[in-house]
Order: C-alpha cells, then sequence, then structure tokens
C-alpha cells in the first residue's frame, strides 16, 4: 500500500516537472536570474559612482562644468579617496612639473619684470583640513565656518606648490601671490599661515581689500593682475585652483590649473 502510494507519488512528480520543463521551454516561464550576491550588487553600483564621478571631476577640471554648489552627493565616497588616497598629491605634483618645465624653459630677463601669479586657498595652502568636516565639499559652501578655520591660521602648505615657489624665486622670478580673502579680516593672519609654512620672499601679496569687496573673482583678479602690467611686470605664468583665477585680464602667458574637485568659485 503504502509502496505504491510512493510510486504514484513518484509518478505525480514526474509528471510536474515535465510540464514545467516545457513551459519553461515555450517560455512561458522567465528562467530564473542568476544569483547575485549583494556584495557584487554593492561592487557594480561602486564601480557605476566611481566612472560617473570621474567623469564629473573631469568636467570640472576642463571648466565644462560651471557654477556648481556641492560635490554630487553619490560622488562624496569617490572625492575622498580621490583627495587622501594618493591621486590628487600625484595630480598636483605633475602640475607642477609642467609648470616647472615651461618655466625652465624661458629666458628670465635681468631687468627683475618677469612675474608669476599665484593664488592662495588650495594653490599655495591647502585647506583639505577643513573641507574634511565638510564631506570634501558635499555640503554646501559655510562662509561663517571656512572664515574662522582661515582666521586661524594653520592651512598647511601644499608641498609640491612650495617646492615651485622657491624654484620660481631661485630662477629669478617675482613671485605675487593674489587671493580673494578679505584683507581687513584675514590679512594678519593670512600672511603669517603663508610665512610660518615657507612662503617667504615674494614680492607682494594682494587681497581683497575694501575698495573690491563684491566684486566677483575675475573681476577682482584682473584689476590687479592689469595694475602688475601697467607697473611694467610680464606675467609669464598664473597658477591656480580654480577657473576663475585664471580668466578676465592679463592673465598671463601660461595658466596653470591646480587640481581641486571639492568647490567653485565663481
Ligand atoms: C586696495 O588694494 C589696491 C591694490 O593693492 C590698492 O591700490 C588700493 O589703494 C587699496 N584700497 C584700499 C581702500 O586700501
Amino acid at each position: 500500500m503504502i509502496a505504491s502510494m510512493l510510486a504514484l507519488w513518484e509518478l505525480i512528480l514526474l509528471m510536474l516537472s515535465n510540464l514545467f520543463s516545457r513551459l519553461a521551454g515555450a517560455k512561458l516561464l522567465p528562467p530564473p536570474p542568476p544569483p547575485q550576491p549583494s556584495t557584487a550588487v554593492a561592487g557594480s553600483s561602486l564601480a557605476c559612482d566611481a566612472s560617473y564621478c570621474l567623469s564629473w571631476r573631469v568636467a570640472v577640471e576642463t571648466n565644462n562644468a560651471q557654477g556648481w554648489r556641492t560635490v554630487p552627493a553619490r560622488c562624496v565616497l569617490y572625492i575622498e579617496s580621490y583627495m587622501l588616497g594618493g591621486q590628487y598629491d600625484r595630480d598636483v605634483e605633475t602640475a607642477v612639473e609642467c609648470i616647472v618645465g615651461y618655466a625652465d624653459g624661458l629666458v628670465v630677463g635681468d631687468d627683475g619684470m618677469d612675474a608669476w601669479v599665484l593664488d592662495v586657498d588650495d594653490t599655495c595652502l591647502s585647506n583639505l583640513l577643513y573641507y574634511q568636516g565638510k564631506q570634501f565639499g558635499g555640503a554646501p559652501f559655510d562662509p561663517t565656518a571656512f572664515k574662522s578655520w582661515a582666521r586661524r591660521g594653520i592651512c598647511p602648505a601644499i608641498p609640491q606648490v612650495l617646492i615651485l615657489y622657491k624654484k620660481l624665486l631661485e630662477r629669478g622670478y617675482k613671485v605675487f601671490l593674489l587671493t580673494g580673502r578679505d584683507q581687513e579680516t584675514l590679512g594678519a593672519t593670512t600672511t603669517s599661515n603663508l610665512i610660518l609654512q615657507g612662503f617667504i620672499g615674494h614680492e607682494r601679496l594682494f587681497m581683497r581689500n575694501r575698495t573690491y569687496r563684491g566684486q566677483g573673482a575675475v573681476a577682482f583678479k584682473s584689476t590687479i593682475r592689469k595694475q602688475l602690467v601697467a607697473e611694467g611686470y610680464r606675467i609669464r605664468g598664473n597658477v591656480g585652483d580654480q577657473w576663475s583665477d585664471l580668466q578676465g585680464d592679463c592673465v598671463g602667458d601660461r595658466i596653470f590649473k591646480i587640481p581641486n574637485p571639492m568647490y567653485f568659485v565663481p
């Protein structure tokens, strides 16, 4: 009795499995999805973000992307690993190699009028420590917090740019530092911060004073560069992390962009 019930059960199972395989063959049943462990899903979405974020960063560095306010949320981790994982340092180093190669190939006049213009924030001095607390640019710009950070006067030198700065002075160039930082509130700390970090020997540090308050970076920096050219200086090169450092009037014979994917200054 039991044996015949088992045989019947086996027969039913066999018929069911035949039916299912024929249905599947007729594509009435979709094939089961391949197994996807959760790590593979997370991995492929990270890879997708990495590809998206590399494109985004290239658009930023080439100035195709303009007027952006924050790093896209899906790129915050990517920018963190870019800034801290060595690629940013490598990119700055490569930029500096290009600059030194160009500067070494020029003949420096003996009239002392061959000049370079360097920006300060994230060109000479690094604000990376500050931006670490601001999601590497994923959080909106906070002028009050940035000012109190800048007032501490503890921005470290970007080492590759400090090397460049010293080389330019050694070669006989006049170096002018040009920053949109406010003279009245940040003048003293910026001056001492630069000195403490080894930026000693530049011709002048230009900061934004009352005359230029409310002006955009391009307008303000253009006015100062025009003033230098009017004084007879030949601006052989101009170095900044923002395109607004490198646009406008009297930008110099060559411009060099230091990478910065954390913020955009119009
Ligand atoms: C602002 O700075 C410029 C350039 O250094 C200078 O010519 C001008 O006199 C300054 N204005 C004030 C109000 O200090």
